[in-house]
């Protein structure tokens, strides 16, 4: 079997090393992938964006299975043109993928699937906007309504804020002609719990938590995630199976009966609030830095899973292993992120690091130079280390990562800390 991985960030590397485990032994390709991910497959020189790219690319190489990483390739319809040339592809098609693609729409499936959200309000003009929060209690939460990598979110503290933060929408237009959502902000911890799904029935995997700030304490500017680990105290597999009786379930049936089944990974991002768990955003795909977490506890057979999510009712009865480990991922960040990235700054230490026990590091923005392995993005490396105890996970990570070196890293100090004294306080 040959299986096609689309992206080259940390999360395509982790499902790259999943996959590599099938009891099929796949040969594994990947398009573009990283200077990382060319040590476990063989990469392809096609952009993860390039539609007719990927699909020349799977023709040629006669793949039996693509798997599309990022959301927009998904958005954009990458499943329909592989599907429309019998290549078999796992995520959801565009109709279904616009539950991420786009905000109010995933908003009126919500309301339509009875699914717990933050209530909201839809702004259609810079006007409309004004009266609107005039008339809202702060603060108050302002997103875009398309595809903005992490970056179309605003949480305004004031009328002021929130004021500003329509201009950027509405005049400079930062964000293209789009409507915005206004939503009320919600208190409490954040959880992803991500989900696969072959049109009928939901399969949850473990729970994790990813950090989205920039600095330790959770504060500065919002990232595409910091660090993450698996599981989180609290949340068993039967409190994952209840969130999913409660968020994906009765959206996977509202979608079915709308005829855009939903294939694929449907991601979640929750917050559990005092009264109980509220869907912030879908993603259609899986969660980064979350999947370098989670995958490496994963027991099941990813490609098995992978190729009956396709068939509708194929994963009736089939339920994802996880082992008892804990797992925590630390993201190792170039100089200038979230605003900027640094390229060409050479990574040093990245052997001694993966020779630490239930350490792997796996790449997200790397390339290969004449000179080594450089830093090729903002996100560079993931380093994710199993431990018995997320002490012993996270200690791990730490000894690993700071044998790992380049000019300008960055990386949080507080991954995982909480689960470390929860777990402790018993
Ligand atoms: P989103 O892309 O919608 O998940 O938003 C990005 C981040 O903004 C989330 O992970 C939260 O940290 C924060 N956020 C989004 N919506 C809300 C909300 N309604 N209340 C509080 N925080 C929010
Ligand atoms: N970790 C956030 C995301 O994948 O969207």
């Amino acid at each position: 079997m040959r299986i096609l991985v689309v992206g080259g960030g940390g999360r395509e590397h982790a499902i790259v090393r999943a996959l590599a485990r099938s009891s099929a032994r796949p040969e594994l390709l990947c398009a573009p992938g990283n200077a990382g991910i060319a040590a476990d497959a063989i990469c392809l020189d096609v952009g993860a964006e390039g539609g007719d790219g990927i699909v020349e690319a799977a023709t040629a190489e006669g793949v039996d299975l693509v798997v599309v990483g990022p959301e927009a390739p998904l958005v954009a319809g990458l499943v329909d043109l592989l599907e429309a040339r019998g290549i078999a592809a796992f995520g959801p098609r565009a109709p279904a993928a616009r539950i991420e693609g786009s905000k109010v729409h995933a908003k009126e499936l919500m309301a339509a699937a009875g699914v717990p959200t933050a209530s909201h309000a839809v702004l259609r003009s810079h006007q409309h906007a004004l009266d609107q929060l005039a008339r809202s209690s702060y603060p108050v939460v302002l997103k875009a309504d398309g595809l903005a990598a992490g970056k179309g979110v605003i949480i305004a503290a004031t009328e002021a804020d929130a004021r500003r933060a329509v201009e950027v929408f509405f005049v400079e237009r930062r964000f293209g002609d789009t409507e915005v959502l206004l939503e009320e902000h919600l208190e409490g911890e954040e959880l992803s719990l991500l989900a696969l799904c072959d049109g009928e029935n939901v399969v949850p995997l473990a729970p994790a938590q990813d950090y989205k700030r920039i600095f330790d304490g959770d504060r500065g500017p919002n990232t595409g995630g910091m660090g993450s680990y698996s599981p989180v105290p609290g949340f068993d597999q039967a409190g994952a199976e209840e969130i999913a009786d409660a968020v994906h379930r009765p959206i996977v049936d509202l979608m079915g009966r709308r005829g855009t089944p939903y294939h694929g990974v449907l991601y979640a991002g929750l917050m559990i609030t005092p009264a109980g768990p509220k869907v912030l955003e879908f993603n259609c795909r899986f969660g980064d830095p979350e999947t370098q977490a989670v995958l490496p506890r994963l027991r099941s057979d990813l490609a098995q899973l992978c190729l009956a999510a396709r068939e509708p009712g194929g994963l009736a009865g089939a339920t994802a292993e996880f082992t008892d480990d804990w797992a925590v991922t630390l993201v190792l960040a170039s100089a200038g992120y979230p605003a900027s990235s640094s390229k060409g700054d050479v990574i040093r230490g990245l052997g001694e690091a993966a020779a630490i026990e239930g350490v792997q590091v796996t790449h997200a923005g790397t390339a290969g130079t004449e000179e080594g392995i450089v830093t090729a993005g903002g996100r560079v490396l993931n380093v994710t280390a199993l431990g018995r105890t997320p002490g012993e996970a996270r200690d791990r990570a730490y000894e690993a990562a700071t044998l790992i070196s380049f000019d300008g890293m960055q990386m949080r100090s507080d991954i995982a800390a909480r689960a470390v004294e929860r777990v402790a306080a018993g």
